[in-house]
């Protein structure tokens, strides 16, 4: 590499989501995926539809999922400009068994797991459709067939264990047109660089473009194809993707280059729990930095983390009009549980 960025960027810091229906989603991420709601909020710029967020225990940046509740949105649909799926990393081969057996329990659909040579994948959808792909490293370089062999024997899950546990974001995964272009974004613009170009295991007139840094190599893996057409955002999409840098020096410093290059971003945005820095790939696709701190304790304590509505200072003197907005969008959005749950692709990476 040589950028002066170069190393700043650490990994992932969050990623963005859309839902349809706060209390199914809700349900979906603590009850079914195991993880701890450690913000409920507002979206600071549509501050009469909440925004959530879904961590491991202790709410580490490069773990938290979040959520844009959009209630009037169809169903989204990736492609250039709206990211493809993201993906959290497990243990071990045996928690993809696990989890493979305590999602059918719970009528979640799954594909997987599935060889991917260097891990193991196990894909499903939520229920406003996103793709969350489960990975657990295969360090052993185990075949599908010993994988095949283990699926005939599930084990019965009763409730998540820790060996289940999500561990942290493995990647992110985007799509580009042009693959020359997306590496050139990123390594001129954010100081990250190519770590592969490999064949896309579901469709071989696709590509999967591995970006990362020298500890966190893979972080984003775009998916390639010439022929990748525009997505939209709806339910079920993946607005954004935050990457993670320590401070708010480094953080100006991308800006600065953004700026220099002619790249539109937000300027720095204080969001409380952190800072951000908005923009967009040359293909539309949004990505954020943020900064490390102060993180989700600066508002409540560390044990009641996500546990009542928290907003900003400044929209405080309008918490009674906020709660009483989120309780009619409550009651016209009736949930459903367990919900009907959209059905997944035999081959999840193949994008046409
Ligand atoms: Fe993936
Ligand atoms: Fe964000």
């Amino acid at each position: 590499m040589n950028n002066d960025l170069n190393g700043l960027i650490k990994g992932l810091h969050h990623i963005t989501l859309v839902t349809s229906n706060f209390e199914i989603n809700n349900r979906f991420y603590t009850e079914i995926l195991g993880l701890r709601r450690v913000k409920l909020s507002v979206n600071q710029d549509d501050i009469f539809h909440r925004h959530l967020f879904y961590s491991d225990y202790k709410g580490s940046a490069g773990a938290t999922i979040t959520f844009f509740e959009w209630p009037d949105l169809e169903m989204g649909k990736y492609g250039l400009g709206v990211h493809h799926h993201l993906s959290y990393v497990v243990n071990s081969l045996e928690s993809l068994i696990k989890w493979k057996s305590w999602l059918n329990k719970n009528y979640v659909p799954t594909v997987g797991p599935l060889n991917r040579g260097e891990h193991i994948s196990l894909y499903l959808r939520d229920p406003d459709g996103s793709i969350i792909e489960i990975i657990s490293v295969n360090k052993e370089k185990i075949d599908q067939k010993y994988i095949d062999e283990m699926l005939k024997n599930l084990p019965n899950i009763k409730s998540i264990d820790n060996d289940m546990r999500f561990i942290k974001f493995d990647h992110a995964a985007p799509i580009t047109s042009n693959y020359n272009v997306a590496e050139r974004f990123f390594s001129k613009l954010l100081g990250l660089e190519k770590t592969s170009l490999t064949n896309n295991p579901d469709d071989e007139n696709s590509y999967i473009l591995k970006i990362g840094n020298i500890e966190n190599q893979y972080f984003i893996q775009y998916i390639y194809h010439e022929a990748a057409t525009w997505g939209e955002i709806g339910h079920g999409s993946i607005h954004h993707v935050a990457m993670l840098v320590e401070d708010e020096s480094d953080q100006l410093k991308i800006m600065h280059k953004l700026n220099k290059l002619g790249i539109r971003n937000s300027g720095i945005v204080d969001r409380f729990w952190f800072k951000s820095l908005y923009f967009r790939d040359l293909e539309g696709n949004l990505f954020e930095i943020a900064t490390k701190n102060p993180g989700y304790t600066v508002d409540e304590p560390f044990e009641k983390l996500g546990t009542r509505l928290i907003l900003p200072p400044w929209l405080e003197s309008m918490r009674e009009k906020i709660e009483a907005k989120l309780k009619e969008l409550d009651a016209k959005n009736k949930a459903i549980w367990p919900p009907k749950y959209p059905t997944l692709n035999e081959k999840p990476e193949k994008i046409l």
